[in-house]
């Protein structure tokens, strides 16, 4: 019987943030930066979405990076190296669209969002194309991939906002500064919709093309359920097959914000319930 995916490493990269580096043969041989897969913990679990953060062809492996936010994401990070996931689905979404004639890009990433944002710059720079990297977190203890950045990346800032690591302040600070001096092809934007909201507000000034990399609440991840709506250009698109990329300054950021907040509630009272069963054994 298939055991599922196996988990070859797993790295706490902050008190709340993990990596695993999983076996999805198939998945690795033909995913692009930008995809995403679902998965499972156990057969009755949520279906978890995660963006590939990273993949090796020869090894058959697949990264994934997530927070520990609700019950699923806690469930996920019981498993150790050698455990196995349920089943991976993937990949899924379109790839990161990059235009080979661009000089210069910029890739944006908020919080777990740079996870989203690392495979994008890395694939960037191997393009042969400029690119810097502005990153932002609430405070030093949860930067994350700050080497691997550096590695890719002609530039790489971060930002904290409460200026405990890097540059205080955020991510558009950091943005306002090079719109300012100098031409930049595209921005790539990822992270909280606050953040995606503020530097397509920001870029739109500067007549920017801006692509944000959207990540609703998805729970097929095959366009039949609806979960993952949102209005671009006044139409209606499903981010896990249109997406999850689209241009920042077409999207309804507002609508997508007020959605969210819905399930914020519900998701910290099982999650609570959840840390007290496992608190007392
Ligand atoms: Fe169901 Fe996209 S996750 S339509």
């Amino acid at each position: 019987m298939n055991k599922g995916n196996k988990i070859i490493k797993k790295i706490r990269l902050n008190d709340t943030v993990s990596m695993m580096e999983v076996e999805a043969k198939d998945i690795s041989r033909v995913c692009e930066p930008g995809q995403f897969i679902i998965l499972r913990v156990s057969e009755l679990g949520e279906r978890i979405p995660l963006t590939i953060s990273d993949f090796n062809r020869e090894k058959g492996t697949i990264t994934i990076i997530y927070q520990i936010v609700g019950l699923s994401t806690n469930k996920l990070d019981l498993l150790e190296e050698n455990d196995y996931i349920l089943d991976l689905v993937g990949p899924l979404g379109k790839a990161s669209e990059i235009d080979h004639n661009m000089k210069k890009a910029v890739v944006i990433g908020g919080g777990v969002g740079s996870a989203i944002a690392y495979p994008i710059c890395k694939k960037i720079k191997n393009m042969g194309i400029d690119v810097i990297s502005i990153n932002g977190f609430r405070s030093k203890d949860l930067v994350i991939l700050e080497e691997e950045f550096k590695e890719n990346s002609t530039l790489s800032m971060i930002y904290t906002n409460d200026g405990t690591y890097g540059y205080k302040g955020f991510v558009t600070d950091g943005l306002e500064k090079i719109l300012s001096n100098e031409k930049i092809d595209c921005i790539y934007t990822i992270g909280p919709l606050v953040m995606m909201k503020a530097v397509s507000n920001l870029s739109r000034k500067y007549n920017t093309k801006t692509i944000a990399s959207m990540n609703p609440i998805m729970i097929d991840g095959t366009g039949m359920c609806g979960g993952c709506r949102l209005s671009v250009s006044g139409k209606t698109k499903f981010a896990c097959v249109d997406g999850p990329e689209f241009d920042a300054h077409e999207v309804d950021f507002d609508e997508l914000i007020e959605r969210n907040k819905f399930y914020h509630e519900i998701e910290e009272k099982k999650c609570n319930l959840f840390k007290a069963v496992k608190n007392n054994g």
